[in-house]
């Protein structure tokens, strides 16, 4: 029996695979490497002192995904691997549409022909698009997505809805994931961003280590306590201790689940940049400048139903955030390249 992580060489696929391996499961990942590297896999097995078996190939390559689910006694499939970038999605939409929703019905696809039934999908907070009101939970109302990569997780979600419905053997949970931060606090995974990091807090990592100036904070003038960005930081620790309750529970419950995995805590941006100055004992450097388009003003979860049926929730504090992702920073300041 082995788990199937789609996606794995990557930021939370590898911490997810790392995970699995320590409690026992074997592991199959296939991964073309479009944003992550090999090492990452590597270091897990040197962690771990197991290694999963690595398919270096594209979730679109029918033939690759034939010859897993041939080979290899499938009985879960994690679905990590798509495209994540909200400024790439409006430049190149059809790469996103093209992977993360052609991709997911190819391995849908794929699955039905092996008879593999159990399958998480990695959604994320962004198919709420801008909240009417807060904490968001799975009831809350989805859409007006402001990009194709949101737009492509919803799109994704509905097509699940739709196949679980033609098909109820299929135990389908979708999680909705909130802001994931943090590293494995061995400092040997982490996330690695190529180029100039968009998100929050690879951006402020990367001011701490010298590679970037100053962090631009995106508006100081949303209704939020101190005016900057509020958001539900989880860490990537949690996000894989998620994914183990998920898989114990596929076969509890509904057949097509959606469930939050966030925190149910919102910081702001200057909580952040405070949190991190403490944990790397550096000075962060920053400037208010405009909103960023897109951009909403506050977004966190109602984790409930996580607990209710995942017996799940997350423990990490913003302080172990902060310091397990300076840990992996200062320890790989060119992330996995050397
Ligand atoms: P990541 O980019 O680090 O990992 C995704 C992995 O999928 C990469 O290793 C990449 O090489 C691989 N991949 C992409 N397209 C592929 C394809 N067609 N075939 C094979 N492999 C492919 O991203 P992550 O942060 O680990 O995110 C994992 C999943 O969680 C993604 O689906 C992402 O959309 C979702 N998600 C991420 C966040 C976040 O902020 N990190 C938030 C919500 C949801
Ligand atoms: N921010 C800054 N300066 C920066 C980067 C971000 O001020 O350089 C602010 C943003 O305005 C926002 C907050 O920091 O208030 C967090 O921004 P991120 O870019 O880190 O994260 P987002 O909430 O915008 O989006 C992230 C992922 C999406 C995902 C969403 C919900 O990038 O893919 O979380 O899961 F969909």
């Amino acid at each position: 029996m082995a788990i199937l992580v789609t996606g794995g060489a990557g930021y939370i696929g590898s911490h997810t695979v790392l995970t699995l391996l320590e409690r026992g499961d074997d592991v199959v990942v296939i991964d073309n490497l479009s944003n992550s590297s090999q090492k990452s896999l590597d270091r897990v097995a040197e962690l771990t002192g197991k290694k999963p078996v690595v398919y270096i190939d594209n979730i679109l390559n029918r033939d690759a995904l034939k010859t897993i689910f041939s080979s290899h006694n499938i009985t879960d499939v994690i679905h990590f691997a798509g495209l994540k970038s909200v400024s790439e999605s409006i430049k190149e939409p059809l790469a996103y549409y093209e992977n993360n929703v052609t991709g997911t019905q190819v391995l849908l696809n794929e699955m039905l022909a092996s008879g593999v039934k159990h399958f998480i999908f990695s959604s994320s907070a962004t198919v709420y698009g801008n909240p009417e009101k807060i904490p968001l939970s799975e009831q809350s109302r989805t859409g007006d997505c402001t990009n194709p990569y949101g737009t492509s997780k919803l799109m994704v979600e509905k097509i699940l809805a739709d196949f679980s419905r033609a098909q109820p053997q299929f135990r389908i949970t979708c999680l909705r994931y909130f802001n994931p931060v943090g590293a494995h606090p061995s400092g040997r995974i982490g996330e690695d961003p190529g180029g100039i990091p968009n998100n929050l807090v690879p951006y402020i990592s990367q001011v701490a280590i010298g590679k970037l100036g100053s962090v631009s904070v995106y508006g100081n003038d949303y209704p939020t306590p101190d005016g900057t960005g509020v958001r539900d930081y989880i860490h990537v620790m949690d996000l894989a201790t998620g994914h183990l309750a998920a898989l114990d529970s596929v076969d509890k419950g509904a057949a097509y689940k959606i469930i939050n995995l966030g925190t149910g805590i919102g910081y702001s941006v200057i909580n952040l940049i405070e949190a991190f100055e403490k944990a790397s004992q550096k000075k962060i450097s920053y400037t208010i400048v405009g909103r960023r388009p897109g951009d909403i003003a506050e977004c966190w979860s109602d984790p409930s139903l996580a607990r209710k049926e995942l017996g799940w929730v997350a423990t990490h504090s913003l302080d172990e955030m902060m310091r397990d992702t300076w840990n992996w920073q200062k320890n790989n300041p060119d992330g996995y390249k050397v």
